[in-house]
């Protein structure tokens, strides 16, 4: 797998998300409270909204526009529960947060 660095542990922290984009994948990277990082497809899988944009309160993810909500250790939809996001591979190395997009693509409800 082809990781990528993507931030350093000194810019994001246990409990928070930051959008991250790599070779035109948006993603969104989430650190689960008690958790390891995780990397989630950034775009909310019901329209076309950053998941950035909405809240995270370190386990669910919630996106600004129609509230759909998301288990962040896990990428399952809580509500709705038959949508979830896809995951991208995680890496530490040191302080340095390394992703991989190798075959993975975003999922939509719709399609
Ligand atoms: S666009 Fe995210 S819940 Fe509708």
């Amino acid at each position: 797998m082809n990781f990528q660095k993507v931030c350093t542990l000194d810019e994001f922290w246990e409990g928070e998300m930051i959008e991250v984009e790599i070779d035109n994948h948006v993603i969104v990277l989430v650190w689960p409270e008690g958790e390891e990082p995780r990397a989630f497809q950034g775009i909310c899988p019901h329209q076309d909204i950053p998941l950035v944009e909405g809240k995270f309160d370190g386990r669910v993810l919630m996106c600004r526009a129609h509230q759909w909500t998301f288990d962040a250790r896990t990428g399952r939809g809580i509500n709705p529960g038959d949508c979830r996001l896809a995951e991208y591979a995680v890496k530490l190395d040191g302080d340095d947060v390394l992703v991989a997009v190798d075959g993975v693509q975003p999922l939509f409800a719709h399609s």
